[in-house]
């Protein structure tokens, strides 16, 4: 079977929707995509036109903006009736809830997603936007954006389209439609931090699509995989495929799993070998696997030739929501973990939530601690959702686990921006368990014998206790949060960890934190479900006491 023929039959008979805000390319990107796919063209607003006898300004001033919209959700629907095409559609047109619905069923949605900048000086010259003439453009089109930008985003597939030829946009949406299959869907999320902005996306099957969203990023066509081994063995061959359907070689370094590998010794052989395998200033490194994985390649992009760019392509939970999103990279030493590193943003985040599917139950619990870490500190109805939805998430129903990685990229991603390196106490807040689950770790030694979301669940069971202990929130927000990490098999009490502790030593560890300021110790509190705070007021004796209450000797 010919390429377009097999995509064709990947389609399964379905129609190329183009959606997305005026200028971002649906009618010069759809005619090129519908002649490489043998399909016939259809520009919606010109179908309105022609069943109306008029032009779409006209129909705006004569009839206004509710029978357009009216006779467009009529258009589409019937056009998607018929025999596949490739549709453009007016940057309206998919906000309509029936026309959504209308796609969902008989279409693959693309929405092709262009900077202001872009959109504005593409329609610039054009007369036939009656919208723009609601006021500025450039504010009206910011507002079109940030109204419809999430409603685009339930489209099947995204596509930055920024400044780059028709042709190659038109490139990337097919060789990602080819990776396409019925329900399938992508959320495409911005870490905005101006020019060194990039997305998050979430869904399944983005292996197989890698080089369509990688290809656009990079200045060269191959890149160097920093590989998880047992992650490689499962998943390293659906990268490669998706990389090379965009033409990208890869040249791989494999690293033995654990976080024994967060270390100076194999951090020096990662970056001889990334330099052995001929980096220059425009590679481009690609981290495959787990938080460790992410951390340590992260890391070593950030200081070989003095910082070269990475992607995450982040195979656990717990890096999917977490650190895979915001530029903390490093590695641990005989002092304490991730105490040598840099923030070093990556260019592009992929959770593919299907590589969750061979990930040991145990790894998929311990980061579903970190998803019930933000609905706790600053969200209430997550949480809420996450007691509706945490058994489905953890039965490895997809839909179940895009969702719980996509409000928790987004929430990461929106405090990342406002603070990015941590300066205020917002990006802070993130720590919420940390300080505790921290010190469980050293004592652990940062083994299988307690996993670091594990770590974080308890913890985040003290940060509860130790806040109703000094009056902030009321013991029934400490229950309601044990209850449910227990009732998905996380600890949520000292008492549920195996082994004993001692108070003094893991005082001891909360001294040398990281979040230690001028001798004092840093804790997140809550007030309530998803009301976290910063509080460095918290004294020793506070927290010595509840740890002895919790069955920690003296
Ligand atoms: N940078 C940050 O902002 C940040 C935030 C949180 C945690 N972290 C770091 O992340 C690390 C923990 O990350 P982690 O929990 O992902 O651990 P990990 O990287 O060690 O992965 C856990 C285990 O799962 C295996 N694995 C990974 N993906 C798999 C898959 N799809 N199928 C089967 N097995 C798979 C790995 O081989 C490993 O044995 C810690 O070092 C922690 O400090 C960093």
């Amino acid at each position: 079977m010919s390429a377009p023929a097999a995509m064709l039959a990947g389609l399964g008979g379905r129609s190329v929707v183009l959606v997305g805000l005026m200028g971002a390319g649906k009618s010069s990107i759809g005619r090129r995509l519908a002649q490489r796919l043998g399909l016939p063209f259809q520009d919606a607003d010109s179908e309105i036109e022609a069943a109306a006898g008029m032009s779409i300004p006209e129909i705006f001033s004569r009839l206004g903006e509710p029978a357009f919209r009216d006779g467009e959700r009529r258009v589409i629907a019937r056009l998607l009736q018929g025999p596949p095409v490739v549709l453009a559609t007016g940057g309206g047109a998919y906000v309509d809830p029936a026309t959504r619905a209308a796609v969902r069923e008989r279409g693959v949605a693309v929405w092709l997603k262009a900077d202001l900048g872009t959109l504005l000086r593409r329609v610039s010259s054009r007369n036939d936007r009656p919208l723009l003439k609601q006021g500025e453009p450039a504010e009206v089109m910011a507002r079109l954006a940030a109204e419809r930008n999430p409603i685009y985003a339930e489209a099947d597939i995204a596509i930055e389209s920024s400044d780059e030829p028709p042709e190659v946009t038109t490139g990337r949406v097919a060789a990602a439609l080819d990776g396409w299959r019925p329900g399938s869907r992508t959320d495409l999320l911005r870490v905005n931090l101006a020019q060194r902005s990039y997305d998050i996306v979430v869904g399944g099957g983005l292996l197989a699509r890698a080089g369509a969203y990688a290809a656009p990023l990079l200045r060269q066509k191959r890149v160097v995989v920093i590989a998880d081994a047992r992650v490689a063995d499962l998943h390293l061959p659906a990268l490669q495929a998706g990389l090379a359907a965009a033409d990208i070689a890869t040249h791989i370094v494999p690293v033995r799993p654990g976080e024994a590998s967060k270390d100076f010794t194999t951090l020096a052989r990662v970056v001889d070998e990334v330099l052995d395998a001929g980096v220059e200033r425009r590679s481009c490194l690609v981290a495959l696997g787990g938080g460790v994985i992410g951390d340590l390649a992260g890391f070593a992009a950030a200081i070989t030739l003095r910082g070269i760019e990475f992607m995450q392509v982040p195979t656990t939970l717990l890096a999917q929501v977490d650190s895979s999103v915001g530029g903390k990279t490093g590695i641990n030493t005989r002092h304490g973990k991730n105490l040598v590193g840099s923030f070093h943003q990556p260019r592009l985040v992929l959770a593919d939530t299907d590589t969750l599917a061979t990930l040991p139950p145990r790894e998929l619990r311990a980061g579903y601690a970190e998803v019930v870490k933000y609905g706790l500190l600053g969200d209430a109805r997550f949480f809420d959702w996450c007691e509706a939805n945490a058994a489905r998430v953890l039965a490895g129903q997809a839909d179940a686990q895009r969702e719980a990685i996509r409000v928790s990229c987004a929430m990461k991603a929106a405090i990342v921006a406002e603070d990015e390196r941590e300066s205020a106490d917002k990006r802070a807040l993130l720590n919420l368990g940390h300080t505790f689950g921290h010190a469980l770790e050293a004592e652990t030694g940062y083994g299988d014998a307690l996993l670091h979301g594990e770590a974080v669940a308890v913890g985040m069971g003290l940060a509860f206790a130790l806040s109703a202990r000094l009056g902030h929130g009321s013991g029934q927000d400490t229950e309601r949060t044990r209850a449910h990490l227990a009732r998905h098999g996380l600890p949520a009490r000292r008492s549920d960890l195996p082994r004993r502790f001692s108070a003094e030593a893991l005082l001891g560890h909360m001294r040398h934190d990281k979040k230690v300021t001028d001798g004092r110790l840093t804790f997140v509190l809550a007030r309530g479900i998803g009301q976290a705070f910063v509080s460095r007021e918290v004294g020793a004796e506070a927290v010595r006491e509840l740890l002895r209450e919790e069955g920690c000797e003296a």
